[in-house]
C-alpha cells in the first residue's frame, strides 16, 4: 500500500485535531438521526482520503449506507482495506458525482480546501440538488485568519504549512518530517478560507439553517494563520 496513505491514516488515528474533528461530526450525525428518527441514513463522504474516518463512521453507523468518493488510486487502495457490508467505494471527481437516491448527510472533512474556488458553488449546488428535504451537509476543514485579499490569503496558508514541517521537526522523526515536506508540496492550496467566506458560499448555492462551530485543542490559536477548525453544517 501506498506509504503516504499509510503514515496519513497512522497520523489521523492519534492526532487529537483530528480526533476532535471526528467527535463534532459523529455528534452532529448521531443528532441528525434521532431528531429525523432514522438510522439508515445514506452518508456520502466526499474526497474520503486513505479511509480512517470513513472506517470509524461505518463502525458507529452500521445501519447507514455509507458511500466514499475519492479520486486519488492510492487512497482508493487504502480505503478497500476497509470493505465493510455498509461501505461503497467510489473512484470519482466529487464535484461531478451524482448519487442515485437521495443523501440524508453529505460530509467534507478537509476535502473541501480541494475544491478550486470557482468549483466551489457549483459542488455545493450539486450536493444540495442530491440531498434529501432537509438534508445536512457537514463541512470540516482548516480555518484560515480572515484576510484582506488573494495575497494575503496565500500567505496564511503559506505560514500554517511552515507551522506544520517546524511541529513536525520537533518530534525528530524524520519520516514524519519528511510526510510533512510531501505533504507541503502536494496540498499547497489557495482555495482555504475563513468561516464567513464558506457561510456565504453554501448561502449563495441554496443552503440554509448555517450553524458554524470552531474548534480549538489549544489554548492558544495554533498559530498566526490559522485559527483552528471549523465544523459547518447546513440544510437544505
Ligand atoms: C486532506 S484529504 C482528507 C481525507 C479525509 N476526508 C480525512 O478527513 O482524513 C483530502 C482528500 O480529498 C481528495 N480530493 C481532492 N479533490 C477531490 C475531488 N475533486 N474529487 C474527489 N476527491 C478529491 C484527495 O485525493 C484527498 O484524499
Amino acid at each position: 500500500m501506498d506509504p503516504t496513505a499509510i503514515q496519513y491514516n497512522q497520523f489521523a488515528t492519534f492526532n487529537p485535531l483530528f480526533r476532535q474533528m471526528n467527535r463534532s461530526i459523529i455528534d452532529t450525525l448521531q443528532k441528525y438521526s434521532d431528531q429525523s428518527g432514522k438510522t439508515q441514513l445514506t452518508i456520502v463522504e466526499y474526497g474520503a482520503g486513505p479511509g480512517v474516518f470513513t472506517n470509524i463512521l461505518c463502525k458507529k453507523f452500521p445501519k447507514a449506507n455509507i458511500v466514499a468518493i475519492e479520486q486519488n488510486t492510492e487512497n482508493i487502495e487504502s480505503l478497500q482495506q476497509f470493505s465493510r457490508k455498509n461501505l461503497s467505494i467510489i473512484q470519482r471527481n466529487m464535484v461531478f458525482y451524482e448519487h442515485s437516491t437521495p443523501i440524508d448527510c453529505a460530509i467534507l472533512r478537509l476535502s473541501y480546501h480541494h475544491i478550486p474556488d470557482p468549483q466551489k458553488r457549483l459542488l455545493l449546488r450539486r450536493i444540495r440538488k442530491q440531498l434529501r428535504h432537509s438534508g445536512m451537509v457537514i463541512i470540516v476543514d482548516e480555518c484560515l485568519r480572515e484576510y484582506k485579499n488573494s495575497k494575503e490569503r496565500l500567505r496564511r496558508e503559506q505560514e500554517y504549512h511552515s507551522y506544520r514541517i517546524e511541529l513536525a521537526q520537533n518530534t525528530n522523526d524524520v519520516d514524519y518530517i519528511q510526510y510533512q515536506k510531501d505533504v507541503y508540496i502536494q496540498t499547497l492550496c489557495p482555495y482555504k478560507a475563513s468561516p464567513r467566506v464558506i457561510i456565504q458560499q453554501l448561502r449563495d448555492s441554496g443552503f440554509h439553517k448555517i450553524h458554524s462551530l470552531l474548534l480549538k485543542t489549544q489554548k492558544k490559536s495554533i498559530n498566526d494563520a490559522l485559527l483552528g477548525h471549523y465544523c459547518i453544517t447546513a440544510r437544505k
